[in-house]
């Protein structure tokens, strides 16, 4: 079977967070490779203005902004809604905005936790509910949740961000079930520390801990969990449902 010269060539990808950091990559690697973008953020910047139009004439594709805040339902629902109206295509949807938080269990208010749950869980249920029904219209699609490997291994200081990606990593395996039937595929990525603002953000001892416990002794860069997605949103992993791949250069 001949390759097509570009793997994401004629397809459709949402992705959020996607004004910096690992969406920001996302976005780049996935133009690269053929594919028009709804690129999801808070809001507009000169600086987010720039890269858009410059990331979609370098690579002669379509990216269109969507704005829009996790933590509001009816924003979001909003937000999308012109999408599911004009039954837009969309063949990939990746889930990859959230946030970090640190601190120990009974330093950490029940109200912290829950707007930790509405940005990193509640809300890509949200956004998964809304363009799935895009996506099983048309007979197929690819769901790439961005989770982390705090969802996976138990980390004293991080039980919102790591139940929150816990309950991600547990709705993506489910789903991958239910969804199955209409040709819709969902995986997710663990990645370890990834050189972006939120690694930039972490206690400094945190951090060192994390980076020696890889085995590549570093961070990831956001394009090592681009190329990841860029693998889980094409046809090289048509195969492949309901996993989560650790990015991690290998933790010990
Ligand atoms: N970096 C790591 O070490 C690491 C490791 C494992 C997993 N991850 C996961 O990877 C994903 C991306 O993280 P990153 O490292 O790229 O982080 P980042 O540099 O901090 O970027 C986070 C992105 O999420 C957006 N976002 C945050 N809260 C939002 C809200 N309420 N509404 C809309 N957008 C919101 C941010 O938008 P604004 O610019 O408007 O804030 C930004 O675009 C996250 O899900 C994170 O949990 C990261």
């Amino acid at each position: 079977m001949a390759l097509p010269s570009r793997l994401l060539e004629n397809r459709t990808a949402l992705v959020t967070g996607s004004n910096r950091g690992i969406g920001k990559a996302i976005v780049e690697v996935f133009a690269a490779q053929g594919a028009n973008i709804w690129a999801c953020a808070r809001k507009q910047t000169p600086e987010f203005d720039a890269f858009m139009e410059k990331t979609s004439q370098f690579y002669q594709v379509t990216i269109k902004p969507i704005y829009f805040d996790l933590i509001n339902e009816e924003e979001l629902k909003q937000a999308l809604k012109p999408l599911i109206i004009n039954r837009e295509k969309l063949d990939i949807l990746v889930n990859n905005a959230g946030i970090a938080h640190g601190g120990f269990f009974q330093m950490t208010s029940l109200a912290k936790i829950k707007e930790v749950f509405e940005i990193n869980f509640f809300s890509q249920l949200l956004l998964i509910q809304q363009l799935g029904k895009l996506m099983k219209r048309q007979g197929a699609g690819s769901i790439i949740n961005i989770a982390s490997i705090a969802g996976l291994d138990a980390e004293p200081g991080f039980v919102a961000y790591g139940t929150s990606k816990a309950a991600l990593i547990y709705a993506t395996k489910t789903l991958a079930l239910e969804m199955a039937n209409d040709h819709i595929r969902v995986n997710a990525i663990a990645p370890g520390l990834t050189d972006t603002e939120m690694a930039q953000q972490m206690e400094h001892k945190a951090k060192e801990n994390m980076v020696g416990r890889s085995s590549n002794h570093r961070m990831a860069t956001p394009y090592e969990i681009a190329q990841t997605a860029l693998y889980l949103a094409s046809d090289m992993s048509a195969f492949v449902n309901g996993q989560v791949i650790r990015v991690d250069g290998g933790m010990k």
